[in-house]
């Protein structure tokens, strides 16, 4: 699918989009002659202009038929979510139409330069799918909308187009494309082949350490996970050098579980296959290096991908094992499915003593209590440092990427002391994405600013949003790129 945009409508054959702000209809006037007609088929729908409504008719202009598309955008402002959900709901349901072209009418410059490039983003975002296992799709089953021209907004839309969301959509659909593939395609090898192929020519180095350079580090806890997979484990190290020379650099660390049975604390069957994207964290991390690279970001940033398969098997870890870590402390393994935190703790002992980062932000989809806190609408926010967390739920709330600060406390910190080693992997089962976040804190070294971002519940949705289809969200690749243009980038 192709975005443009252009002064005016275009010629020949395409599905008009207008948009209707609350009970003002005063953009139905592009129509014309037709206006009149579609107000009043408006009303007989009881089209009450709700975001993201739509209210599908066909006018006739100059002796030829052309859908229309009324796109309902709410009471509010005309630019940021609600320009994306204009975007994402006209891709949405011209998508499979039949229509070739969309042509998405702003006329009347409410719509300012970012806002008409933020209609192309959502329309761009909604449009992605994945149909490489799809064989027999039928022929009305297929997309047809190979080009949506945005008309009427803002001068300069489409360099700010080009020089900001293009490349938010690149990496989104990066990190979607990785979180749908299945396990059997998907696994720490192939995850570093496909992001390898995936990154040629933007400029990001590329390191991958494995077992045996992993196993000279001694980064025990991460490998004690990976042992009962046939899958060798890797280490995925990207840089982007974008800031002033020498300058101290973020890190982004993902966990990459490519697939969590649980290991030998097996999970039950039921629902099994969505561990398939439990490597969703680290696929936010590639995302997010791809489009802070496409779009040559001032920052100098480091992104860790943490990958292992999480399998039961003659040489899989045992509840009870110790396990030493590369930071030197041991972990008593209480449960086996509690392996991202394993992972997690090791690879950010590599960042640190590797890279130095000032700042640490981690992404997983670590814990099933982080569903029962926050359900689906946020991820869960965990910081040692107030100003980060604030410049990161900021960064959250502007690109729609949502967190919610939890606490961390040294009362929670106790409930992983291990009778045995330095510490157990789990805590009891209250508070346990909070428990979780402390096991993790455990490996931050003294000085550095960390965040822990838990999204178990945003990796992946069973329903449709403006932006995306069900399935992969590619959660976390627009809040980390937001937070690099919103704090790095200063
Ligand atoms: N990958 C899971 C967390 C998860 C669960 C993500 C459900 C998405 C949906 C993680 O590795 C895990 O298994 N966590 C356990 C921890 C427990 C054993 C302490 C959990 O949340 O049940
Ligand atoms: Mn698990
Ligand atoms: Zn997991």
């Amino acid at each position: 699918m192709q975005i443009r945009f252009a002064d005016s409508r275009p010629q020949g054959d395409y599905a008009l989009v207008v948009p209707v702000a609350g009970k003002d209809r005063s953009s139905l006037a592009a129509l014309g002659e037709s206006q009149q007609q579609v107000e009043a088929a408006l009303d007989r729908q009881r089209f009450e202009s709700e975001a993201s409504s739509a209210s599908e008719q066909f006018i006739s202009e100059n002796g030829s038929i052309r859908r229309l598309l009324v796109v309902g955008t709410g009471n509010g402002e005309a630019g940021g979510e609600a320009a994306e959900k204009l975007g994402g709901t006209a891709a949405a349901r011209l998508q499979t139409s039949g229509e070739k072209t969309a042509v998405i009418d702003l006329g009347g410059g409410k719509y300012d330069a970012d806002a008409a490039a933020r209609v192309a983003l959502g329309a761009a975002l909604r449009s992605w799918r994945y149909d490489r296992y799809r064989t027999k799709l039928k022929d009305n089953q297929k997309p047809t909308l190979d080009e949506i021209v945005i008309v009427g907004g803002g001068a300069g839309a489409a360099d700010r187009y080009q020089q900001r969301w293009a490349a938010v959509v690149e990496g989104v659909s990066l990190t979607r494309e990785l979180v749908t593939e299945p396990a059997n395609i998907i696994y720490p090898e192939t995850f570093v082949e496909r992001v390898r192929k995936s990154l040629d020519a933007t400029g990001v180095e590329i390191e991958v350490l494995d077992r045996a350079a992993m196993e000279k580090l001694g980064m025990g806890a991460l490998l004690g996970v990976a042992q009962g997979s046939v899958r060798e484990a890797r280490l995925l190290i990207l840089k982007w050098n974008g800031g002033s020379q020498g300058g101290q650099p973020t890190a982004f660390v993902g966990k990459g579980v490519t697939f969590d049975t649980g290991g030998i604390s097996i999970k039950p069957a039921a629902g099994m296959e969505a561990m398939k994207w439990d490597m969703g964290g680290a696929g936010a991390v590639v995302g997010a290096m791809k489009t802070i690279a496409l779009r040559k970001a001032k920052a100098n940033v480091v992104g860790i991908c943490g990958l292992v398969e999480n399998m039961p098997d003659g040489n899989a870890q045992r509840p009870g094992d110790v396990v030493t870590t590369m930071s030197g402390q041991t972990v008593e393994v209480i449960n086996t499915d509690a392996e991202g935190r394993l992972v997690l703790g090791d690879a950010i002992t590599y960042v640190q003593r590797t890279f130095k980062p000032g700042t640490i932000i981690d992404l997983a989809t670590l814990t099933g209590a982080i569903l029962i806190s926050l359900g689906h609408e946020w991820a869960g926010l965990f910081s040692n440092n107030e100003e980060l967390a604030g410049k990161l739920q900021e960064a959250g709330t502007e690109s729609g990427d949502k967190l919610w600060r939890m606490p961390l406390a040294e009362s929670f910190d106790r409930l992983i002391d291990s009778p045995i080693a330095d510490m157990k992997n789990v805590g009891p089962r209250e508070g346990g994405s909070i428990t979780a976040a402390q096991f993790i804190q455990r490996f931050v070294e003294n000085g550095v600013k960390w965040a822990h971002i838990d999204m178990a519940g945003k990796a992946w949705s069973d329903k449709a949003s403006a932006t995306y289809d069900k399935g992969a969200t590619g959660y976390g690749v627009r809040l980390l790129d937001q937070y690099v243009a919103d704090v790095l980038e200063r």
